[in-house]
């Protein structure tokens, strides 16, 4: 089933969701919502909250007020229909210590639903995508961390549910395992599954997701389509390599660009001309056309982008705020 995003009601959904421990709030009054077939980054420094969120949504601990539907079903008034809603991969380390890694992987898609026979055969694909042949009889207490995680990341990815939490899955993995994982993310996004994605890793929020949410303090700063965010908060730099541009006609090329819509900056240096351009979409036939008309060529012509990475840190050092 192929959901197309942004489509349909939300799969997830929270109403001013708030948990308080002790006297330190640590979720404050969040309003979220994830259309069906989005790969949600929910993004944000160490203790901001994110896992306590995620904990909340999978009823693993209960809001201290407020209240979210998970596929339709308030974790309040329906935490088990809740619970068949989705499949997890938790921040710590969940694994049965005493069982290997086939039994592991095995009774996790069993307790999900899966017969007897289902669970061996995606067991033996979760085994085989995920490199675990040679330790699929390593009793889970003799993996080393990162393999214990690898198992816990192969079973979860072999569960189809509406919804797929996931809690930095990549920390901890190597490079290869990393890049599988993502893959298989991809793939389970591409079958219908709304995916709620946590991570420390700019570059995996990048690789997947297709709207982020940056919770700070446990409050929500800004939740937006990732092109939207990098249309509103990026900055692309422009650099254009000129000759034959005459000295005399530099301060005036400088001057046409800073001009132009959305130039916070420009500037030459030996023989290229440097921008710095709000958002994601810079007027670079109209740069280039300057320099033409005062009598130079182009040489070369290089865009850097905005990444979520640059969004992200402008957003967290308050170098931006949401205009409402
Ligand atoms: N059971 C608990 N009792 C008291 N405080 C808690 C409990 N669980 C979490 N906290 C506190 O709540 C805050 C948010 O923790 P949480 O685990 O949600 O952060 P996080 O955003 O997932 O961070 P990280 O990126 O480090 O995983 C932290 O300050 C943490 O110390
Ligand atoms: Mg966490």
């Amino acid at each position: 089933m192929a959901v197309e995003m942004g489509s349909g009601h939300p799969v997830i959904v929270t109403e001013s969701l708030t948990k308080v421990f002790g006297k330190r709030t640590v979720v404050d009054r969040i309003d979220l919502s994830v259309s069906p077939g989005e790969v949600f980054g929910f993004l944000g420094p160490n203790g901001a909250g994110k896992t306590t969120t995620i904990r909340m949504l999978t009823t693993v601990i209960p809001p201290t007020s407020g209240n979210a539907w998970v596929n339709g079903h308030s974790i309040r008034e329906d935490p088990l229909s809740v619970r068949k809603s989705f499949a997890v991969i938790p921040q710590g380390h969940v694994i049965e210590l005493h069982l290997d890694v086939y039994q592991n992987i095995r009774l996790y898609l069993m307790f999900h639903g899966y017969s007897a026979k289902e669970a061996a055969r995606r067991t033996d694909e979760a085994i085989e995508r995920f490199g675990l042949h040679s330790l699929r009889h390593h009793r889970a207490d003799q993996l080393s961390g990162g393999q214990i995680r690898r198992v816990q990341v192969a079973r979860a990815l072999f569960v189809e549910k509406p919804i797929l939490f996931l809690d930095e899955p990549t920390t901890g993995l190597d490079p290869l395992v990393k890049k599988e994982t993502w893959e298989r993310i991809r793939q389970i996004r591409d079958s219908g599954t709304t995916i709620f994605l946590t991570t420390q890793s700019m570059e995996e929020a990048e690789a997947l997701c297709t709207s982020v949410a940056l919770i700070f303090n446990g409050k929500i700063v800004v939740q937006k389509s990732v092109e939207e965010l990098k249309r509103l908060v990026g900055v692309t730099r422009v650099e254009i390599g000129v000759r034959e541009l005459p000295g005399e006609e530099i301060p005036f090329v400088l001057g046409d660009w800073r001009g132009l819509p959305g130039v916070l900056a420009a500037s030459m240096n030996a023989s290229t001309l440097t921008a710095v351009v709000e958002g994601s979409e810079p007027p670079v036939a109209a740069m280039i056309a300057a320099v033409y008309r005062h009598g130079g060529s182009i040489t070369a012509v290089n865009i850097e982008r905005p990444t979520l990475e640059q969004v992200y840190l402008r957003i967290i050092k308050g170098e931006w705020k949401e205009v409402k």
